[in-house]
């Protein structure tokens, strides 16, 4: 199964199991990992679950929607060209474990 590791701010590191088929997001919410919120459930409508891909592996990941794009417009954090919504991140294949740093802030 593939992996998650969950960097925080400050350098907590979580890694955890993400079920086949759901994504970043629901994977921090079932394990209550700190910094994501997601306040719409994953309805693209919140931007609380704004997530930097790691800069080693933006490059497997494929690109934002235009609708993604446009509610990475109203994040509360920094945005940086390895931003993304949580809620729209899948772990690619081919990658065992996807490095996700956490913004200092959603709110
Ligand atoms: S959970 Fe609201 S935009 Fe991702």
């Amino acid at each position: 199964m593939p992996l998650v590791r969950f960097v925080e701010p400050n350098g907590a590191e979580r890694t955890l199991e993400i079920v086949t088929g759901t994504s970043v997001m629901q994977t921090a919410i079932r394990h209550s990992v700190r910094g994501i919120e997601a306040g719409c459930g994953g309805c693209l409508d919140c931007a609380t679950c704004h997530v930097y891909v790691d800069d080693s592996q933006l490059h497997a990941m494929p690109p934002a929607s235009a609708q993604e794009d446009a509610v990475l417009a109203a994040v509360a954090a920094e945005r940086r060209p390895t931003s993304r919504l949580g809620c729209q991140l899948f772990v690619p294949v081919g990658i065992e474990t996807l490095i996700i740093h956490i913004p200092e802030t959603q709110l």
